[in-house]
């Protein structure tokens, strides 16, 4: 197994290549299939409209954490792994001018896309800081709103990113994470170097997740929906891992290694109805 810089070396190495390909995913190179991605995470028409191109389709999401909050205007809302920004932008609009938005992000490709969106969307309240979600740059007790699309499952160390969400919340503050949870992940899926940078191989069960963020602290903590993959959209997220082309997945990776169409459907039939993406929700005391 590598270790954890290893698993964040690989990850970064990955969303840099895909952001700089500027196809996103699920997109290819025809613009009249870009945004496919944005709208299967769950995003509408309306969410998407008026926002820069480039953080549309360059969404590596698996949901819409913040259809599922609540953000007032001046409130500060953080997300975690923010990639180009495309829920950094919703999360602007809601807050308005007297709210703040602060995105994470290791990946100095993706902070420089997001930099791009920012200025071309024209917001003065949203930032990128350079940073680990494992480690967040952030003051304790300071922000109303954690959100997270499709990243806390490509983190080695889950417990202390759900410490760090539990730190940075404000007292009353709450958490909306659109993630992939897997239910028994096959050890040979696991344990996979070349399959630890997508959205599957690092994945945990709903159950460890829930218990994760309690034992952090969180309370309220439960799944608000959740949607089981088709065969197909399995399939979908593990050719796009593999081949590093991206599918209607949330990653991009390079498993030269693995390109074997039977190894391929083998890994389908063994996640048959495991694999959800789920928006999980809690709050801070
Ligand atoms: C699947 S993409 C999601 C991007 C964005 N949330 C979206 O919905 O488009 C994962 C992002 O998380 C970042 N990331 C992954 N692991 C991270 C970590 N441990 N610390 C900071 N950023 C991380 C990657 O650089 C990438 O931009």
């Amino acid at each position: 197994m590598p270790d954890n810089e290893q698993i964040r070396t690989h990850v970064a190495d990955s969303y840099a290549k895909a952001v700089t390909r500027g196809t996103g995913c699920c997109c290819g190179d025809d613009a009249t299939t870009r945004g496919v991605a944005a709208q299967w995470a769950g995003y509408s028409v309306g969410d998407t409209e008026g926002l820069p191109n480039d953080a549309v389709i360059n969404s590596f999401g698996c949901g819409n954490p913040l259809a599922f909050s609540e953000v007032k205007e001046g409130q500060t809302v953080l997300d975690l792994g923010s990639g180009a920004g495309i829920d950094l932008l919703l999360a602007a609009r809601k807050v308005g001018s007297s709210g703040q938005v602060i995105g994470i992000d290791m990946t100095d490709e993706m902070i420089a896309a997001a930099n791009r969106n920012i200025a071309a969307s024209g917001h003065r309240n949203v930032e990128v800081r350079k940073g680990l979600i494992e480690k967040l740059p952030v003051e304790d007790n300071s922000v109303d709103w954690v959100i997270s699309n499709c990243v806390i499952n490509l983190s080695p160390e889950k417990d202390r990113v759900f410490a760090e969400i539990n730190r940075v919340l404000k007292p009353g503050g709450q958490m909306r994470v659109s993630d992939i949870v897997v239910d028994d992940l096959p050890d040979w899926v696991r344990t996979n170097e070349h399959l630890y940078n997508t959205c599957i191989a690092g994945a945990i069960s709903e159950q460890d997740y829930l218990q994760g963020l309690r034992d952090a602290g969180l309370t309220d903590v439960r799944v608000a929906e959740t949607l089981t993959y088709q065969p197909s959209q399995v399939k979908a997220l593990f050719v796009s891992e593999v081949d590093g082309d991206c599918g209607c997945g949330c990653g991009c990776g390079s498993a030269d290694a693995f390109d074997d169409p039977a190894v391929i459907d083998q890994a389908v039939q063994d996640l048959a109805g495991k694999v959800r993406s789920s928006i999980i929700v809690a709050k801070k005391g």
